[in-house]
């Protein structure tokens, strides 16, 4: 053969191996709003980044005629790139081969990149588009399942790894993302659960759309499972674009610094004000996330689900910064057991890549109520102490109004080492509300008042001068300074340019216990 005809015959198989399933297949895809796994890629990478591994793969199945049906590549896109010239991992599930499902070749090919990813020290992505384990295949795929999720686990503090659900995700195959930082799922064209609407009918009896159960919404805002929900294929894969912006590419690299084109000193007046006087009424705390952060700028990280609790990335004088903040807007800001594991997940992610926490705090407390107590408030509030307990990056803690009891403790107090820790002076660091305190310590003189009403008002009033204000806490250390809230932008950079080196690390162990 010349050579020629050898190089003709590698482009013919490339082209082969290109067409996945088909042009019928990749129509329908099309049909049904969805980009095909290369195109996902294209769209995905730095133009023509794109270094494919495995293109010739094909599965070893002999059941059920497999034999007469192989095609290159088999339903996966593997390989690597560059987002913004930096390398990433991924795969792309193609679901126009053999529904994407996952063979033992398949998984094999997936295998291999996050190996590569994980020795490499760069971030892995996954696309996922698949009708799960390849029936005809059995347990040799149940198999390759396994290995990824070790591999999953394996990475997970080490390399970032983001998962974006673009089609179905169901049975165990769900496991992989659950596994990974951040999921990302397509409004109206993805789903994710371990069994479908007609198992769930057969044996609870229960009806429910696949969406419903197991959509983009659902997992946004009620289970909690994914970050983020996007209208298309596109909007999804310009997100992960915009989140490993924000992540260093393993966890011994600091994230990217950009160029700051916002004033650092820049001063805010409207946050003088933003604060109500009257503990009693609500105010958005994205507010002063936004006005404090670079360009006003918030990526808000599960901002459907437990909205008492705000989390997500954005920047101060161009550094990435985690945080993590109460909403006085939804549930008065309190502690649930989902805020809870909202708020111990983020500081964890931040801790594990080296991203400062900026905790902002206006929280009455952890919600009481029987229904809480049954969840496991205990042990859900206490994933928050543990995560801020055990973070080593820098910590800055705002407290803009309440910080109650157990729940000022928890949101990064000084205690449990919080590095700089400030109030506006419209703090009320304390060991509980004044409304509550009054009722506990002077229950003997409302008893005995004459006009309990009159007297209570007084003895309120009284031990908020007291002691619902930023300065016992300030006279004993565990607030650093009280700071004018316009300013709060420059005194957090300055904070935050202090802390840039800091080094600090806890007792030696295997791992921590937190508690799940
Ligand atoms: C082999 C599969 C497949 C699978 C789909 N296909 N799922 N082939 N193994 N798991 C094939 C179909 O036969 C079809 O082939 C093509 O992919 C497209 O599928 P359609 O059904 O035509 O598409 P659609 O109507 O869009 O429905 C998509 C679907 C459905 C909802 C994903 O295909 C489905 O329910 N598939 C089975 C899902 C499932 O039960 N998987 C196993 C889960 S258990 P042709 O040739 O006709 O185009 C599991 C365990 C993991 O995953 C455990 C990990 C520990």
């Amino acid at each position: 053969m010349e050579i020629e005809d050898k190089i003709k015959e590698l482009e013919s198989r490339n082209r082969e191996a290109e067409m996945g399933g088909g042009q019928k297949r990749i129509d329908q895809q099309h049909k049904k709003g969805k980009m095909t796994a290369r195109e996902r890629i294209d769209y995905l990478l730095d133009k023509g980044s794109f270094q494919e591994v495995d293109k010739f793969v094909v599965h070893r199945c002999h059941d059920f005629g497999m034999d007469r049906k192989k095609i290159p590549g088999d339903g996966v896109v593997t390989g690597y790139g560059r987002i913004d010239g930096r390398l990433v991992f991924l795969f792309s599930q193609d679901f126009t081969v053999f529904g994407g499902s996952l063979s033992g070749a398949f998984g094999e090919k997936v295998c291999k990149v996050m190996d590569l990813a994980l020795k490499n020290g760069a971030p892995m992505i996954g696309l996922n588009d698949s009708g799960g384990a390849r029936i005809q295949e059995g347990v040799m795929s149940l198999g390759g399942y396994g290995e990824i999720f070790k591999r999953n686990v394996w990475s997970s503090g080490v390399v970032p790894q983001i998962s974006v659900i673009m089609g179905p995700c169901a049975g165990g195959a769900v496991y992989s993302p659950a596994l990974t930082d951040l999921t990302i799922m397509v409004k109206k064209t993805s789903n994710m659960f371990i069994t479908g609407p007609q198992v769930i009918k057969a044996v609870t009896s229960e009806e429910v759309s696949a969406e419903a159960l197991g959509g983009a919404m659902a997992h946004n805002t009620k289970s909690g499972v994914a970050h983020f929900a996007e209208d298309s294929d596109q909007e999804a894969l310009d997100r992960v674009r915009e989140l490993l912006s924000y992540l260093p590419q393993n966890y011994r690299e600091k994230p990217p610094v950009v160029e700051c084109t916002d004033d650092p000193n820049r001063t805010e007046k409207a946050l003088n004000t933003v604060v109500p006087t009257n503990p009693r009424l609500p105010y958005d705390m994205i507010d002063i996330i936004k006005a404090v952060l670079d360009n006003n700028r918030f990526l808000e990280v599960q901002k459907y689900f437990a909205k008492n609790m705000v989390v997500g990335f954005g920047r101060l004088n161009g550094m990435s910064v985690g945080v993590i903040a109460n909403q006085p807007k939804f549930l008065a800001g309190c502690l649930d057991t989902k805020a809870s594991v909202k708020c111990a997940r983020f500081i964890r992610m931040c801790d594990a890549f080296n991203l400062p926490t900026i905790t902002f705090v206006d929280v009455p407390g952890y919600l009481p109520g029987v229904q809480q107590e049954y969840d496991g408030i205990i042990k859900h509030g206490a994933k928050i102490i543990f995560a801020y307990s055990e973070a080593t990056v820098p910590k800055i803690t705002v407290v803009t109004r309440k910080a109650y009891g157990g729940a000022y403790i928890a949101m990064s107090a000084k205690h449990l080492g919080g590095d700089i820790n400030f109030a506006y002076p419209t703090a009320e660091i304390a060991v509980m509300g004044p409304e509550g305190a009054a009722n506990i310590i002077f229950r003997k003189e409302l008893a005995e008042a004459e006009d309990p009403a009159a007297t209570k008002e007084r003895l309120v009033e009284e031990y908020r001068d007291n002691f619902a204000s930023p300065f016992k806490a300030a006279e004993l250390g565990y607030t650093d300074h009280i700071i004018l809230p316009e300013k709060t932008r420059g005194v957090l950079i300055e904070a935050l340019m202090m802390l840039k080196d800091k080094r600090e690390s806890i007792p030696e162990r295997r791992h921590g216990n937190i508690p799940l």
